[in-house]
């Protein structure tokens, strides 16, 4: 059995599905790889180093489609890219599947086995595939880095002989995986931090990350599913945190916005009275941009400035550290993969807790509900 990892080929993109490490613990399992010629240049790796773990490495870009057993992406391939597939193929990578559900159609017509890592549970047994913690984690931390070095000042409290410099405040918004990076990484930098969620398990975290956690009754609502992930709130729920959002953003050096519902727009939290009552210098970084964004003036990849205040919202920011992105997120892959193969072959069992619940199509059906009912809606 051959798994194919391709050059990524979306605009900035700079990640590889499979580290060469990643691709000697496969052929440890007795499968092939075979990797396009400088798919890993973008995260440091050479041709070189994938033929050493083990890896064959092709020019030919449509003859590795057309042999692949398994095709491991970190974006979803084109229209095309899945029509050259053979229909028994088998295609994993962040597919997008809840907001983006009808590019998924091609695959369907094809009768691929489509797996998303976005679908794969967030269960203990699959902790270790769990990609958009990977890059969540990626994400929070660098969009800090952004921040710190953009902000027209410093983050630390410093003592100097000149008199002294407060330390700058921080303010972000969502408290889960990227959040709690965020937190961290500014925490280290010296800068005083508030969070704020609709989760109260989220509280205990921003605290014992030493960040303010900013709270707000929302009158004893149903915030979160049984899953563990916030649910979309009421239209007076959202007010009253928005308004506390507007009051804290006032006084803000940098906004980080990571606040996400599965399967539907992010919610928005700053709205354009925020931005306008925020100081001069003062950055917000949108992490949901993808997905509609947080803050009212956001744009997708654009910088947009309101009154002194620059407003951020990239869309990519793991590919711009590819390095550490491609392997947390080839590790995750792997183990994946792992549950996919029985002595070197192919052993797809959907009623796997882990691999039923990631497919999104097989054999010419929509396999997931939810993704059948997103396909449902006009
Ligand atoms: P996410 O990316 O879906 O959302 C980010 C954050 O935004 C979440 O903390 C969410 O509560 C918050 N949010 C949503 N709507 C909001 C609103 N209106 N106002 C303020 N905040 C809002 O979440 P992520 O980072 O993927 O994690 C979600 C949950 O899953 C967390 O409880 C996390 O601890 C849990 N988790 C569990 C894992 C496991 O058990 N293996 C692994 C990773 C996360």
């Amino acid at each position: 059995m051959n798994i194919v990892v391709l050059r990524e080929t979306l605009s900035g993109e700079a990640r590889v599905a499979l580290m060469p490490e990643s691709v000697k613990k496969l052929v440890a399992l007795q499968v092939s790889v075979f990797v396009e010629s400088g798919a890993g240049l973008g995260a440091a790796r050479t041709d070189d180093d994938y033929r050493e773990a083990g890896a064959q490495v092709s020019e030919d870009r449509k003859a590795l489609l057309e042999s692949a057993a398994v095709l491991v992406t970190v974006n979803r391939p084109s229209t095309e890219e899945f029509a050259q597939l053979k229909s028994d193929a088998v295609v994993l990578g962040f597919l997008r599947p809840l907001d983006e559900p009808t590019a998924l159609e091609p695959a369907l017509a094809r009768g691929l086995t489509t797996f998303a890592m976005e679908l794969i549970p967030r269960i203990t047994r699959a902790q270790a595939m769990d990609a958009l913690s990977s890059m969540a984690t990626v994400v929070g931390y660098k969009a800090v880095l952004i921040g710190a070095s953009q902000i027209p000042r410093m983050f630390p409290l410093l003592m100097t002989a000149a008199g002294t410099v407060p330390p700058a405040r921080v303010l972000v918004l969502g408290a889960g995986v990227a959040g709690l990076q965020a937190i961290a990484t500014a925490r280290r930098l010296g800068a005083v931090v508030e969070a704020y969620d609709v989760r109260a398990a989220a509280g205990e975290q921003v605290r014992s990350l030493g960040a303010i956690f900013l709270e707000v009754d929302l009158g004893g609502l149903k915030t979160e599913d049984a899953g563990g992930y916030a649910v979309e709130l009421s239209e007076e729920a959202m007010a009253r945190g928005r308004d506390l959002i507007a009051e804290h953003a006032a006084t803000a050096d940098l906004v980080i916005t990571t606040a996400q519902v599965p399967g539907r727009r992010a919610p928005l939290l700053v709205t354009e009275a925020a931005v306008n009552g925020m100081r001069r210098g003062a950055i917000i970084i949108d992490l949901a941009g993808s997905t509609g964004g947080n803050c009212a003036l956001s744009e997708p990849d654009q910088t947009v400035e309101r009154n002194g205040v620059t407003i951020l919202a990239p869309t990519n920011l793991a590919a711009t550290v590819p390095v550490h992105a491609s392997q947390l997120y080839s590790r995750n892959v792997t183990s994946f993969l792992s549950l996919l193969i029985r002595e070197g072959e192919l052993n797809i069992d959907l009623n796997d807790d882990v691999v039923g619940p990631s497919c999104v199509t097989h054999a010419g059906q929509v396999v997931n509900s939810r993704v059948a009912a997103a396909l449902a809606m006009p």
